[in-house]
């Protein structure tokens, strides 16, 4: 008996996989399919897929074709699967000529023309397709303008900026460019929001009330009236509001979320979360397009605090410096918090320095994360006897932007919420914000 192997993701199966299924299994007399895994798809940069892999699977079954359907989880594993299975010959479509002819060695090697015409991606594309609008001035817009390019669906339009000193070409030369946001939003779907955290409510307002998705970059708000007022609004008006925070969608941090729910390291006693940066202090260049500390770095130190012990706190304490003598822009801000249980701390410094590390402590171990480690890609856990210690390394693209942008057009297609971030950890983030402006619970240095 002959026995034939391909791979493939099968998004969205169409006429081009079925014509190559049907001539690979005329190679032989037995047909093995590998679909790819959701996470080996991750890795290999192929992260929209419209389908889940059960779904996928039960595509490639329902075409009756393959005589056993497997998973590809990852790279390497062809090889095992061919030793594995006794396969005697290995295809795929031409578009991967030359690509596979390592696998010489194992069995024979073949490269089936592509079916002309038809892709899964073009499939994605014509059937949904959101243009995005960007707003505001900061060099960080420059980053989620490379990353709209590689996710599927998302259509950049134009921008809406003051200033575009610090924009890359690629921006300036959008389409639509204007410094009146309502014409920003006539052309678009949804809108970025970067734009100061003191304009957010207003612009979130507008393009909600104009029946547009919305991801901003948190703090969505100053005042938590103004966070439930616009909660309401996106309600009403069936639109996608989201928070934007890159490390809430970054592999690392997801799975750290979740071994700290198994209990890998025990009851979680304390929460210490560190972001400082220099690039940004006051006196550098960019600085009047950037965000005073808190705004920036508050919301992302605050995310592991909130999603790991919650929002139940009984007591916070700030402390803040500021930079300017009209006490208007703080360099240095820390925050504690007395829960019920647990403590939790925040370090975040834009012109001071300090590790920027995340320590979580257990009452078996602890789980600690290398700076920087809002854009992590490891962690470790770490106990009393060194010899349990564990190291975890997972792909971060796109420093987690990426993946935001696909929850976020996801989110818009279906209307249902995908988020890592849950409203009331945006709520609380809101309330502090808020604190903060107003002095309350704050100590100045
Ligand atoms: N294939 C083909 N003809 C097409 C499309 C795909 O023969 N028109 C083959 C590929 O060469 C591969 C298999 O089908 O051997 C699975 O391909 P996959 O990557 O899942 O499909 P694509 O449509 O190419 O997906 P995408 O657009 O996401 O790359």
């Amino acid at each position: 008996m002959v026995k034939v192997i391909t791979y493939g993701t099968f998004d969205v199966l169409h006429y081009g996989h079925i014509r190559l299924l049907e001539r690979v299994k005329e190679l032989g007399d037995y047909l093995i399919v590998g679909v790819t895994s959701d996470d080996y798809d991750k890795t290999r940069g192929k992260i929209n897929n419209q389908q889940s892999l059960m779904e996928r699977i039960a595509a490639v079954e329902a075409t009756g074709i393959a005589d056993k359907v497997i998973v590809e989880e990852y790279e390497g594993q062809k090889i095992a699967d061919i030793r594995k299975y006794h396969v005697d010959i290995f295809a795929v479509g031409s578009d991967w000529t030359g690509y596979f002819d390592y696998l010489k060695e194992y069995c024979k090697v073949i490269y089936l023309p592509r079916t002309v015409g038809i892709s899964s991606s073009e499939i994605r594309h014509s059937q949904r397709s959101l243009s995005l609008g960007l707003t505001g001035e900061s060099n960080f817009l420059n980053k989620v303008a490379t990353e709209c390019r590689v996710v599927n669906g998302i259509n950049l339009k134009g921008i809406c900026a003051q200033d575009t000193e610090l924009l890359s070409y690629e921006i300036r030369d959008l389409p639509v460019v204007t410094k009146n946001f309502n014409e920003l939003l006539s052309y678009v779907d949804a809108v970025y929001i970067r734009s100061q955290p003191a304009v957010h409510y207003e612009q979130i307002k507008a393009a909600l009330k104009a029946g547009k998705h919305v991801l901003c970059e948190a703090p969505r708000t100053l005042s938590v009236s103004q966070w439930d007022e616009l909660a309401a609004l996106a309600e009403e008006n069936n639109a996608v509001l989201m928070d934007a925070i890159k490390t809430a969608y970054a592999t690392a941090y997801e799975r750290l979320l979740l071994l700290l729910k198994a209990g890998k390291i025990g009851d979680i006693i304390s929460v210490d979360a560190t972001c400082t940066s220099l690039a940004h202090s006051l006196g550098s260049g960019e600085k009047k397009y950037e965000w005073d500390n808190i705004y920036e770095w508050g919301p992302t130190a605050l995310l592991p605090v909130l999603q790991i012990l919650g929002t139940g706190y009984k007591e916070v304490k700030i402390v803040t410096r500021h930079a300017d003598k009209e006490k208007k822009h703080d360099s240095f801000t820390k925050m504690e918090f007395i829960y019920p249980e647990a403590v939790a701390s925040i370090k975040t410094g834009n012109g001071v320095k300090s590790e920027g590390e995340l320590v979580i402590s257990g009452t078996k171990g602890y789980l600690y994360v290398p700076a920087p480690w809002w854009k992590t890609d490891y962690f470790e856990t770490r106990y009393e006897n060194p010899e349990m210690n564990r190291r975890y390394f997972y792909q971060l693209d796109g420093e987690g932007i990426r993946y935001e942008l696909v929850t976020f057009a996801k989110a818009a297609f279906s209307g249902e919420n995908f988020y890592n971030i849950a409203p009331e950890i945006s709520r609380v983030i809101s309330r502090l914000m808020e604190k903060f402006v107003c002095g309350i619970d704050v100590v100045e240095i």
